[in-house]
């Protein structure tokens, strides 16, 4: 399988130098043989290796921003779209087959997320479009897998970006969506020194693009969208609650969703858009993120490599919220369920909106050598401990969710703890990708 993922992300990457060399030395050893040529040979030579040189040295001297540009003209220019046969495509995804069922904006679709809140809201009746740029920021193949099994329910994924603004303007004038879940992120706290643009791009440009045609749609949608439990960054009371201060992120992404969280009151405010953040606390589960611990944890127990335990300063516990999928889909669900009308029309606010941000959370943080030792149990497996000390590049030291403001307004109350779920993702693991080392390498 292509499932590369460790800590560094390198697949991303465009073309790689090592390539360029390899295709030139053939050419190199036809010149050999004409010895009257020694001379030009001797300088092509140079020329060749300062063409080399120059290739080699100019994908990593050039600014970190060409890349993720690249990257979104990529996105935009995958994205195909329009046409008779497409725009019924859209609409019968779309189409509400309950009474009182809502017709869903589905961002993200293809990602782990995404899919889970797609299949539930389809499977009670109402409308469901995806939208999504199938990146390559984790192995697109199981973005694609999920995107067969959507289909089959009927949901249809548009291969598009959410910056292509007339893709999103052609989207509203084809259906009009009442609500809009918006899931599609760079997620991911350690990439971002790789790829920091993504993170604007997806996270910032793209939301602010979003919120653009959502406000000028008529009527406009009620909007739900995922921010993140990281905009508590080194915020040290727990639990956490949405009235602390969340003003000190210890990373870009956490930085890139506390923005949002600003944008969302911005649009909020100006528009009269109805706008509701989820901030969600790691999420696990079936068909679930490869660059998350869990996930990598499991591919490389079983493949025998050593897996890397972080903890604190002083031998300090590094412990996480695991929130499992299932609960996460109820707590959607509920937020959209009780989501007011947006108040404006064309780009018009006709009176205050609801604006909203919730925790999604457990309430109960695990340690992460307990994570690991559940998984040796599932696995049958005794992993091979590597204690490291957590690098200061984004991740903090542990989140514990108040959850009681969420169980109020929509009676959210997370039931799976994270024995039980790590059990069904294992199942699903071994069914997806097999227990032997034949699929991994
Ligand atoms: N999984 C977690 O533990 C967790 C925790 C906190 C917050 N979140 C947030 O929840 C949301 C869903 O997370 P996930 O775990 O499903 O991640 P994911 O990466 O599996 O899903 C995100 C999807 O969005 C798509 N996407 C990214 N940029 C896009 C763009 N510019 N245009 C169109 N599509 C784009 C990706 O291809 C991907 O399929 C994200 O906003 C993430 O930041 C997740
Ligand atoms: C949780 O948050 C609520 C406010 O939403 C607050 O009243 C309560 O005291 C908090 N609980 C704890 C344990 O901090």
């Amino acid at each position: 399988m292509i499932m590369k993922l460790s800590s560094s992300h390198m697949d991303n990457i465009p073309s790689t130098p090592g390539k360029f060399k390899m295709d030139k030395s053939p050419y190199i050893h036809r010149f050999r043989h004409y010895s009257s040529l020694a001379k030009l040979t001797f300088w092509s030579f140079v020329f060749l290796g300062l063409i080399v040189v120059f290739f080699f040295k100019s994908p990593s001297t050039s600014p970190p921003n060409s890349m993720p540009s690249d990257l979104s003209r990529r996105s935009l220019k995958t994205s195909s779209w329009g046409g008779p046969a497409w725009e019924k495509r859209v609409r019968s995804s779309a189409r509400i087959r309950s009474q009182n069922g809502l017709s869903v904006l589905v961002t993200g679709a293809a990602g782990f997320v995404g899919t889970h809140v797609s299949a539930a809201l389809k499977r009670r009746g109402d409308g469901v479009l995806g939208l999504d740029n199938f990146n390559n920021y984790y192995d697109p193949t199981l973005k694609r897998a999920r995107q067969a099994l959507l289909e089959r329910s009927g949901i249809y994924i548009v291969e598009g970006d959410i910056n292509d603004i007339a893709l999103l303007q052609k989207l509203f004038e084809v259906n009009p969506f009442t609500h809009v879940m918006h899931l599609a992120a760079q997620a991911g706290v350690r990439y971002a020194m790789e790829n920091p643009n993504s993170y604007v791009h997806s996270n910032i440009a793209g939301l602010v693009n979003l919120l653009e045609v959502c406000k000028n749609a008529n009527p406009q949608p009620a909007i739900v969208w995922a921010s993140s439990s990281s905009v508590y960054g080194l915020n040290s009371k727990v639990p956490f609650s949405e009235k602390d201060r969340t003003d000190q992120p210890a990373s870009l992404y956490a930085a890139t969703k506390k923005a949002g969280e600003e944008i969302a009151h911005t649009y909020n405010h100006i528009y009269g858009l109805s706008l509701t953040g989820l901030r969600f606390f790691t999420v696990y589960g079936p068909w679930g993120r490869p660059d998350m611990a869990y996930f990598f944890f499991t591919r490389d127990i079983l493949k025998g490599k050593s897996i890397p335990i972080f903890e604190a300063s002083n031998h300090g516990t590094v412990a996480r919220d695991f929130t499992y999928i299932d609960d996460i889909v109820k707590g959607c669900l509920g937020a959209l369920d009780t989501a007011e009308k947006s108040t404006g029309s064309g780009g018009k606010k006709k009176g205050p909106a609801q604006l909203r941000v919730f925790n999604l959370g457990n309430t109960s943080p695990v340690p992460v050598s307990d994570l690991v030792s559940i998984l040796e149990k599932l696995l049958k497996v005794k992993a091979k401990r590597m204690v490291m000390k957590l690098p200061r590049n984004g991740d903090v030291q542990f989140t514990h969710a108040n959850i009681s403001f969420a169980e109020r307004e929509f009676g959210y109350k997370p039931t799976t703890d994270l024995q039980t779920g790590l059990k069904k993702f294992v199942r699903w693991y071994v069914s997806y990708y097999g227990s032997g080392k034949k699929n991994s390498h």
